[in-house]
């Protein structure tokens, strides 16, 4: 094994995890509920001229989405590994580099979005809110919010946390990374769960694999989330303003359950 490495940060720049992550969400499309008609489905009853802001935009596939229907679409992420990503792939977008927590674009939309967990990886309980605080600042009046989380299974939530792993399926390494020929194993080694914070960190480990099934390259990244309840959520909007609060299991619009999503939709008052 060669070139192993710890990161703090979940994206790190020229690595094997922001590289991978288009790969990553086409196989959970297909494995799990797909974001993507839902976001480009209210973003086409609910924008008009002012558009529609993606926080933590990351590569900007559901931006793009909402983009190829004609409707005008910004994005916003902390992470530049991502966001060079989201610019070689759809330069016509514009990308703003910020943190959701603390962030003034100096005008308004019609829709804010933060899709697939995004303020999960804001790990703070105060910072949460403070994004949603400026999601609801960047909203016209009457304007609306639409967000998807993981509810919280409460049985992957204990200290002992988790030490099993997890493999992926072998991928193609993506385009124009790694030698020609080799492939990508990604492994989602143990999680520590906080029940105190409601912070869990997973260990993931991506592995660039040559065609002999030799590991010449490793990257270690941990990623940070915090679980959020359904009731805390609840109040979290309420507290920052927003009226009409909707929760759904999924994105079809069933009702809420157990473990499953929790998908928001709200508004900022007429
Ligand atoms: C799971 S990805 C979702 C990306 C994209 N919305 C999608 O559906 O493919 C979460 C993104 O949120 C970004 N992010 C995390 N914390 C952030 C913050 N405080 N401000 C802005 N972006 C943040 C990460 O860099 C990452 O790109």
């Amino acid at each position: 094994m060669t070139n192993s490495s710890i990161s703090d940060e979940f994206y790190p720049e020229g690595g094997l995890n922001a590289a991978s992550y288009d790969l990553r969400a086409v196989l959970d499309r297909k494995l799990f509920d797909d974001p993507i008609p839902f976001y480009t489905r209210i973003a086409k009853s609910l924008a008009s001229e002012l558009g529609v802001l993606e926080l933590g935009c990351g590569t900007g596939r559901i931006s793009a989405a909402i983009a190829e229907l004609g409707i005008a679409v910004e994005g916003l992420d902390l992470s530049p590994a991502m966001l060079d990503q989201a610019r070689a792939n759809h330069p016509d977008i514009t990308w703003h580099s910020g943190n959701m927590c603390d962030f003034d674009l100096g005008r308004q939309f019609d829709l804010v979005i933060i899709p697939f967990r995004g303020l999960q990886e804001v790990t703070d309980a105060a910072d949460q809110r403070r994004a949603l605080e400026r999601a609801f600042a960047h909203l016209k009046p009457g304007g609306a919010i639409a967000l998807d989380l993981m509810d919280p299974d409460l049985r992957y939530c204990l200290p002992e946390g988790d030490p099993e792993s997890v493999e992926l399926p072998i991928f193609l390494m993506p385009d124009g990374v790694g030698k020609p020929g080799s492939r990508l194993r990604i492994t989602a080694m143990e999680r520590t769960n906080d029940p105190l914070t409601q912070r869990f960190s997973e260990h993931w480990r991506f592995e660039e694999i040559d065609p002999d099934n030799h590991v010449i390259r490793a990257e270690d990244s941990w990623h940070h989330l915090r679980w959020i309840h359904r009731s805390e959520m609840r109040l979290m909007l309420e507290v920052c303003g927003f009226v009409s609060i909707t929760e759904f299991s999924d994105f079809q619009g069933n009702p809420p359950k157990y473990a499953s999503n929790q998908v928001w939709m709200a508004k900022r008052p007429d």
